[in-house]
């Protein structure tokens, strides 16, 4: 997170004397990332964050490759994958590399009976259907449809959701999330032309502390794998923080589209960075107003970047037949443009409805037996002027 958070109640000074009102002592953590020199938070436990009880073993859950070398334009229908009561079991990964899965769920229930943990990847999940409340060791946030939720690696969370209907578009990046380097200055502070500032990130506002023993079960997932540990104490015991690392929210109807007189290029949506990939939103806007611009797109040869869009609601003006939760794949190698028919379309509109959220990978995508099971095999035939050009 790029900037400052203090939740709860701490010491005057780190690394001191810090006393619960029983005059015994609080246990401090620092909960950072790479190594020493990432983002970090200071928080202080009503108990060591170390009892671990038991560890019941581990299950695989890594990704099964259907397509290990991919250069076929694939559409995916998100929506047919199944909803599914358990959280974890409802999160089905669709598209993977080295840096990151890109997964669907449909979870119909909040996550009552366990915790969870991911050690390997910050957690990126889009709500796209869905509303309630993240709660975590670092304090909750409320979430609605179009909301991005952060969740750094480490993070020890639940899902409380309000009814079963909840659809989820999740990216776990085994790279750090951040918000573009090129929208801040050298404090880290987001800059004026950046499409969205510190006051639309939304911290963790609510810290829940519990002073309770027991068993505790905590789903870690470490390397494709999730451990099934113990805790003897409860994970939520915090009773303050501050520092750097925690998560935030943030709305995608709260980006503010960069337009233009022509065409803008895919990275004025972009909302977030790592070294592996870029996540772009795109949101409703005026069309560009040269009174001869087209405002849809341009063929491109994505050379580079397998890229992955995720449409939301609104029309999407440069596809024919793309509905809300459909994944369009367009791998690295081969270009790829707008439907036919799609330009012309496009010519003289002023504004558009779309929603959708875009990952660029820079190193290529596999599919998964998961993502074979809701892929439309005839897609990369759907730029054929035949039959398409309606
Ligand atoms: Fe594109």
């Amino acid at each position: 997170m790029p900037f400052y958070h203090k939740l709860g109640k701490i010491p005057h000074k780190r690394h001191t004397i810090f006393r619960k009102p029983d005059g015994s002592l609080y246990y401090e953590q620092l909960f950072g990332t790479i190594g020493f020199d990432g983002m970090s938070s200071n928080l202080y436990h009503e108990h060591r964050p170390t009892q671990v009880k038991e560890i019941k073993g581990s299950y695989d859950v890594k990704p099964k490759i259907a397509i290990e070398n991919n250069l076929k334009s694939y559409r995916l229908k998100g929506f047919q994958v199944t909803p599914h009561p358990d959280y974890l079991k409802s999160r089905k990964p669709v598209l993977t590399n080295a840096d990151c899965d890109i997964i669907l769920a449909s979870p119909q229930s909040s996550t009552d009976d366990y915790f969870y943990k991911n050690s390997d990847a910050d957690e990126l999940l889009f709500i796209h259907k869905g509303s309630g409340k993240l709660r975590t060791h670092l304090g909750n946030l409320d979430f609605k449809y179009g909301d991005y939720l952060l969740i750094p690696r480490g993070t020890i969370y639940k899902l409380d959701f309000d009814d079963e209907n909840n659809r989820l578009f999740i990216v776990e990046s085994r790279r750090p999330i951040y918000t573009p380097k090129r929208y801040r200055n050298w404090f880290g502070q987001l800059l004026e032309h950046s499409p969205f500032c510190e006051r639309d990130l939304r911290q963790p506002y609510e810290l829940e502390t519990n002073d309770e023993k027991g068993d505790f079960l905590i789903k870690i997932k470490k390397k494709g794998e999730i451990f099934d540990m113990v805790y003897a104490t409860h994970p939520f015991d915090v009773v303050g923080y501050d520092g750097y690392n925690y998560p935030y929210a943030f709305s995608i109807h709260d980006f503010e589209p960069i337009t233009g007189r022509i065409h803008q290029p895919p990275p004025v949506h972009q909302t977030f960075e790592t070294d592996a990939f870029v996540v772009c939103s795109f949101c409703p806007r005026k069309y560009d107003y040269h009174p001869e611009s087209i405002p849809a797109p341009y063929s491109h040869s994505n050379i580079d970047s397998d890229e992955v869009l995720y449409y939301v609601d609104g029309d999407f003006m440069s596809r024919n037949d793309i509905e809300a939760g459909h994944i369009s794949l367009h791998p690295a190698g081969i270009p790829h443009g707008p439907h036919p028919g799609a330009v012309e379309r496009s010519i003289g509109q002023v504004e558009t409805e779309e929603l959708a959220v875009m990952v660029d990978t820079f190193k290529p995508l596999m599919l998964t037996e998961d993502a074979m099971e809701i892929a439309d095999e005839s897609y990369h035939k759907s730029w054929l002027e035949d039959g398409h050009d309606h």
